[in-house]
């Protein structure tokens, strides 16, 4: 299903990002090459982040959010 329409991002691939990603959703979009742009997905793609993370292993400690990015775990932040 698509998530974010402005960058075509699925959940699929929000939840594979989300693996290799320990920040929030600039940081799990960030992995996928493109920022949120409108941000109407941010609280969406949070909740899957989130649900991902409850769900599944742990993200290794060896992973770190992107610079400038909130570390924030199985939350989101929203810009302005
Ligand atoms: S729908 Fe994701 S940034 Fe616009």
């Amino acid at each position: 299903m698509f998530v974010c329409l402005c960058n075509g991002y699925t959940d699929s691939q929000i939840r594979e990002a989300a693996a290799g990603c320990a920040g929030a959703v600039d940081c799990v979009y960030e992995h996928l090459g493109a920022a949120p742009r409108c941000r109407s997905c941010v609280e969406m793609a949070g909740e899957i982040i989130a649900d991902y993370r409850r769900t599944t292993a742990a993200v290794p400690a060896s992973l770190t959010a992107c610079p400038g990015a909130p570390a924030t775990r199985g939350s989101f932040a929203r810009r302005g």
